[in-house]
């Protein structure tokens, strides 16, 4: 053979070849960048907002929802370092009607949301592959009696939006956790940016420190605020979406 296909990621080729000083359990390469030049900044507003929120959150109990993992590490109750209690927090003092959620996966963040939700408030929670998919979820049919919904379509293509287009217009948070892969997130903005959303509609995004993310992140020319330190390790942020 004339040359071998290199199989690991450009991540994982970047590790080989300077290895993380840290013998963190998950460690990944980031950057540090002056908040002088970034575009869009936080508001004294969101300042506020986002300080209560990390305070409301050290005693938000979520054991109920933790109590149902089935394998491996913990990650609802931890707290800061995973964004469980942040997003509890966040839904419990803005008391949203409407969430729109983009990565089911096995239900943590969607079942951490629910109980705070005022009456008559709706998740809905999107992923391409159906929550009954996944052998470790902890969802549970009768989830879906009331107050949450999943759909199976993708939010990246445009008849899809469009399906959805009076939901996601009528939407009081977002939370765009999928994939991260640094193209995605790009489809879903592109298609968001033809939408009017509510006024000060709240995004969330997971994993904004990724390097994957660091990019749509720092360019997000929009009220901001970086809730990392208060939120998930691989970097929270929230957007007015003005
Ligand atoms: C990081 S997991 C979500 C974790 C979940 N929000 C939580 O905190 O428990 C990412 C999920 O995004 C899903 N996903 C991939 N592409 C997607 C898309 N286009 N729309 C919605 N979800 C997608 C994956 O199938 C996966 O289940």
């Amino acid at each position: 053979m004339l040359f071998k296909k290199n199989q690991l990621t450009p991540e994982q080729q970047l590790q080989k070849a300077v290895p993380l000083p840290t013998g963190a359990v998950d460690k990944r390469f980031s950057a540090l960048f002056s908040q002088v030049g970034q575009p869009g900044k936080p508001t004294k507003e969101m300042l506020s907002f986002g300080l209560s929120c990390a305070s409301d959150a050290i005693s938000i109990d979520l054991s109920a929802v933790s109590s149902r993992i089935k394998a491996g590490e913990n990650y609802i109750d931890i707290y800061p370092g995973e964004h469980y209690k942040l997003l509890a927090a966040i839904i419990k003092k803005r008391a949203p009607m409407v969430v729109v959620e983009l990565g089911t996966h096995l239900g943590y963040s969607a079942l951490c949301m629910k109980p705070f939700m005022p009456p008559g408030g709706h998740i809905h929670t999107f992923d391409i592959i159906a929550w009954n998919q996944f052998a470790d979820t902890i969802l549970k049919p009768e989830d879906f009696n009331e107050g949450l919904t999943q759909h199976t379509d993708d939010l990246t293509k445009w008849e899809d939006v469009q399906q959805h287009r009076a939901l996601l217009e009528s939407a009081d948070i977002i939370f765009l956790d999928a994939l991260k892969d640094g193209k995605q997130e790009y489809n879903f903005l592109e298609n968001f940016a033809k939408l009017n959303f509510k006024p000060a509609c709240l995004f969330i995004f997971d994993d904004i420190r990724l390097w994957n993310m660091i990019a749509l992140w720092y360019n997000i020319d929009k009220p901001k605020l970086d809730m990392t330190s208060f939120g998930h390790w691989s970097g929270t942020g929230l957007v007015w979406w003005t």
